[in-house]
């Protein structure tokens, strides 16, 4: 796992297999970001002109490498671009997160790299630890050992160079982008970990574990406690695959705790379609589909180690949709958690599996339920591949989810729920049918979800289908597979509510 810490060395003077500068593209050029002064200076001041020989220009995402001058400690100088150059030496903290990112990407392989890039304040250090930590990360548990020794490995240390102080404020910056990038690479991990490792039972077993070494409380309910309590929806979706459903709770408390959230994520280990088989194509990325639970767990776990001031209860609905002779067919009816009935019309809508777990964390009375889902393939035809749709019955719960997203970095839409498209989801022969126009298939299954959240609780949905899994180039400090959607927002949404802003 890759480290980072803080030093207020230079950036010339730390031995490292990198330092790391900033560039960016001012109104006559290219520039260097503030922090890469002595660097500058070990090439005579012509490191600008040498990089723009180069055919740099400082635009996001570019990446050059050059060897060492003398007076660099280091080996090699990687020079990353911010985009833009702010008016004043104050870089947008998403512009640090993805130049960090990028850096760290293309430094793997090696061990120990300086980054040098603009620390002006705690929000700048937080985003470049952030990012180191999130383009350093690599999926290596199915490496073979051969494989392992070869492969480009994460930097083991990143040290922030030229920081100006090392007081309490940079120490808890560090520290918050250190929990913020490890729990958004759990939840990476676990996306990307193939559906004959991970699902409902081993997924459970790892939230048991982990629960514990960090003093969180636990319960999973098996198969046989979900059919017995009438988890008709979650056992109607895992009820066609030989590894049965569960359903997990993990919640962290505080004593001084005002108020109470309830984080619901949809976990299915692996989405075949059921009955209503997915064609190929359309089912080689679907290990991805427990991302909303990975995200909620790593969200709760993030929760608890920065202490904030809030109680997070975190619900994982864990199913594997496959279809066999004991599969839920189209047309079957289902008798829901909530009391209600719901026809299924097609099995590859799963929605049922959180609207159960919906229903049950209601029972508790939260101050806002928040569910996060690989839902809809009609969320990225409207939003594409990289921003998430949020939709809610309460339209102040939407605007703070909107705004904590945008604050953390990460893309995302206010969607409404229009009632017109209710009537779509009537059915002759139960309370609900699982399917409803194709039209804005988006909002109807937030609208179905909508249907078992209790009476007189704020409740927002989280459709984050595009950007949970990248399949497209690496960018940034976004990888290919797993991404980490949403747990910035939720972490961001505990701490507004734990702080009351
Ligand atoms: N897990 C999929 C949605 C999905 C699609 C996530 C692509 C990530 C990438 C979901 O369970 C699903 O199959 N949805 C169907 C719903 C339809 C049957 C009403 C869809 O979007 O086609
Ligand atoms: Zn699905
Ligand atoms: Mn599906």
């Amino acid at each position: 796992m890759t480290s980072v810490s803080l030093s207020t060395s230079a950036a010339n003077a730390l031995r490292a297999d990198a330092v790391v500068v900033a560039v960016a593209k001012g109104p006559k050029g290219l520039v260097l970001a503030p922090g890469a002064e002595t660097v500058d200076e070990a090439f005579d001041g012509k490191l600008a002109a040498v990089l723009t020989t180069l055919g740099a220009t400082g635009a996001q995402d570019e990446a050059i490498k050059l060897p060492a001058p003398a007076g660099v400690k280091s080996a090699v100088v990687l020079a990353v671009g911010l985009g833009d150059a702010p008016e004043s030496d104050s870089y947008d903290a998403e512009a640090l997160r993805r130049a960090a990112g990028t850096a760290a990407r293309t430094l793997h392989g090696t061990k120990k790299a300086a980054f040098a890039l603009p620390l002006t304040d705690a929000a700048a250090i937080e985003a470049v630890t952030l990012g180191a930590l999130l383009g350093a990360y690599v999926f290596t548990a199915c490496r073979s050992e051969a494989e392992l020794a070869t492969a480009k490995a994460p930097l083991s240390e990143v040290t922030l160079v030229g920081a100006k102080r090392a007081d309490k404020a940079a120490k808890a910056a560090v520290e918050r982008g250190t929990v913020l990038g490890e729990e958004m690479n759990r939840t990476r991990d676990l996306v990307n970990t193939p559906p004959n490792d991970l699902f409902p039972k081993s997924f459970a077993d790892i939230v048991t574990t982990v629960g514990k070494e960090h003093g969180l409380k636990v319960e999973v309910l098996d198969e046989k406690a979900l059919t017995k309590g009438g988890y008709g929806g979650i056992v109607g979706v895992g009820i066609g695959s030989a590894r049965p459903p569960r359903l997990v709770k993990i919640a962290y408390t505080h004593p001084k705790a005002k108020q109470t959230l309830a984080f619901v994520g949809k976990g299915i280990t692996y989405d075949s379609g059921g009955i209503s088989l997915k064609p190929a194509g359309h089912n080689e990325t679907m290990k991805c589909d427990m991302a909303g639970a990975g995200a909620v767990f790593a969200a709760v776990v993030a929760a608890s180690r920065l202490g904030l001031q809030v109680n997070v209860t975190g619900w994982l609905a864990l199913a594997e949709n496959m279809p066999s002779g004991s599969a839920t067919r189209p047309g079957d009816v289902l008798r829901m958690y909530s009391g209600k009935t719901v026809e299924v019309l097609n099995t590859d809508a799963e929605g049922r599996v959180l609207a159960d777990a919906i229903a049950r964390a209601g029972e508790e009375k939260p101050d806002a339920i928040v569910d996060v889902a690989t839902l809809t393939g009609a969320m990225m035809m409207a939003l594409g591949a990289r921003t998430f749709g949020i939709m809610s019955n309460s339209d102040a719960l939407r605007d703070q989810l909107h705004a904590t997203a945008t604050e953390a970095g990460e893309p995302s839409w206010p969607m409404p729920l229009p009632a017109d498209l209710r009537k779509g989801m009537e059915t002759p022969t139960a309370d609900i049918a699982n399917m409803g126009e194709r039209m804005g298939g988006g909002l109807v299954a937030g609208l179905f979800l909508k249907e078992f959240v209790a009476e007189g609780i704020d409740w927002a949905h989280l459709d984050i289908a595009g950007p949970a899994y990248h399949e497209a180039a690496p960018y940034g400090y976004i990888p290919k597979g797993g991404t980490g959607s949403a747990v910035r927002t939720l972490v961001g949404l505990a701490e507004r509510v734990a702080t009351g802003s």
